[in-house]
């Protein structure tokens, strides 16, 4: 298993390229199964989840191709549409070929996700929303089957109870081709939605509203093949741009999209760091001073990111005075505060809350990642703590991120990964 070892203590200068964005690309990829044309995306970021739903999206029949970030997808053939538990149980996100299955081949069969690190994460909402288009849904097993009605899903009105993304989408991807007018009420309104729309949209589909909480999705008949590139991944962005501030120095991050950061780049400004947009798609951060204690409560989009969540944590061990991070989206998403407080943070979790005093030098230790979030959040840790820190299980971390040691060593990070 790989591991980061880290030397703390080191500002960081230069510039950090950010890839596309793995929540994007991976409805991307589950909207190929709407067509038997070719579908071209790019701008695929290479990360384990990303080859993980490749690997499912060949074992239900279609032919990928994977060259420099540019995946060709086609799905002409026999199908088998099952997405089995050992997939399911390492990625969630394959719950992302429920709707398109059922909507185009007429029915899936999908394993129960279960728990995971960071909370329960059921999807009983995919599941209601796909009854209300007309499917049956059993449940035996482990696993969940959905079958459509004979002559295919119809359009209806879908309120979800709460607000989910994979939920919201999965549904626009069943909708597209059901008869009639769909409307989803309280959808998800990230931008990663957004962009499954433009690449529905480019499809043949017919969607309206995506970005807003009420998305309109006018049936046809077929899909035809797109070329689609992938919006720049926010999260990792985001991340970078915390690194910045916790570590010090110059950094620009560089393709990304600030409209999509406005609230992470209001708490950094907040906090103390100095924020600047330099050219298109081009942040800068920089710290003159020191770090104030600044509260977030996570929200769903515009809010504040839950997946920056944990990074913004680590951000606050180093900021003057207490500070209140409330996790609203997860129930179970503070299980890096223990390992951050092996380095010598002083954090306090009551229920959905973590205290955190500061400033509080950090020491290097042997720490343990898990999950993707929470990786990134000891790794920032480790930029500024003194000696040597070593981060175990980065296989959580390669999941999401691409090559986040190699873009943090080219700008002066004293990281490496060994194995
Ligand atoms: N929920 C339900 N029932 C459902 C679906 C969700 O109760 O059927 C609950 C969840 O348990 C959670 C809340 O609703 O408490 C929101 O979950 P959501 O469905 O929005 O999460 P998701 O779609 O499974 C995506 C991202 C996550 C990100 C969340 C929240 C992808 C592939 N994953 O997950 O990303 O944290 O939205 O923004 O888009 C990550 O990249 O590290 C990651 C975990």
């Amino acid at each position: 298993m790989d591991k980061f070892v880290i030397s703390g203590g080191k500002p960081l200068s230069g510039d950090i390229p950010v890839s596309g964005a793995k929540n994007s690309a991976l409805p991307a990829l589950a909207a190929s199964l709407l067509t038997s044309e070719t579908v071209v995306l790019r701008r695929i970021p290479r990360v384990k989840d990303i080859r993980t739903m490749m690997g499912l999206l060949s074992s239900i029949g279609a032919s990928v191709e994977e060259d420099a970030g540019t995946v060709t997808l086609r799905l002409g053939g026999a199908v088998t549409p099952e997405a089995p538990y050992e997939l399911v149980k390492t990625m969630r996100a394959s719950s992302l070929v429920l709707g398109p299955l059922v909507a185009r081949h007429g029915r899936a069969r999908v394993s129960m996700p279960g728990g995971c690190a960071i909370g329960a994460r059921p999807i009983n909402l995919h599941v209601q929303g796909l009854e209300h288009l007309g499917a049956v849904v059993t449940q035996s097993h482990g696993y969940i089957e959905a079958v459509a009605p004979e002559g295919g899903l119809r359009g209806s009105t879908v309120h979800f109870d709460r607000i989910t993304v994979t939920g919201t989408e999965d549904l626009m991807m069943a909708a597209v081709l059901a008869k009639g007018e769909t409307v989803l009420e309280n959808a998800a309104r990230e931008p990663e939605v957004q962009d499954l729309a433009v690449l529905l949209n480019k499809m043949g589909a017919r969607v309206e509203g995506a970005g807003t909480s009420r998305i309109r999705i006018e049936g046809v008949e077929a899909l035809h093949g797109a070329d689609h590139a992938i919006i720049p991944d926010r999260i990792e962005a985001g991340t970078f741009l915390i690194a910045g501030a916790m570590a010090g120095g110059d950094v620009t991050v560089s393709g990304c999209e600030p409209e999509h950061l406005t609230a992470l780049v209001a708490k950094l400004r907040q906090a103390g760091a100095e924020i600047s947009t330099v050219g298109e798609g081009v942040l800068r951060v920089r710290r003159s001073g020191g770090l104030r204690a600044t509260d977030i409560t996570t929200e769903e989009h515009p809010g504040f990111p839950t997946d920056l969540q944990a990074q913004y944590l680590a951000l606050m061990t180093q900021a003057e005075g207490i500070s209140f991070i409330t996790e609203t989206i997860f129930e179970n998403r503070f299980m890096h505060a223990p390992e951050l407080q092996r380095m010598g943070a002083s954090i306090r979790i009551e229920g959905r809350q973590a205290i955190v005093a500061g400033p509080r030098p950090l020491s290097g230790a042997q720490v343990m990642s898990s999950d993707l979030r929470a990786s990134a959040s000891l790794v920032i840790a480790g930029l500024v703590a003194s000696g040597e820190t070593i981060v175990d299980r980065v296989y959580h971390l390669d999941r999401g991120y691409e090559r986040m040691d190699e873009k943090l060593a080219r700008v002066g990070a004293t990281i490496r990964r060994t194995s």
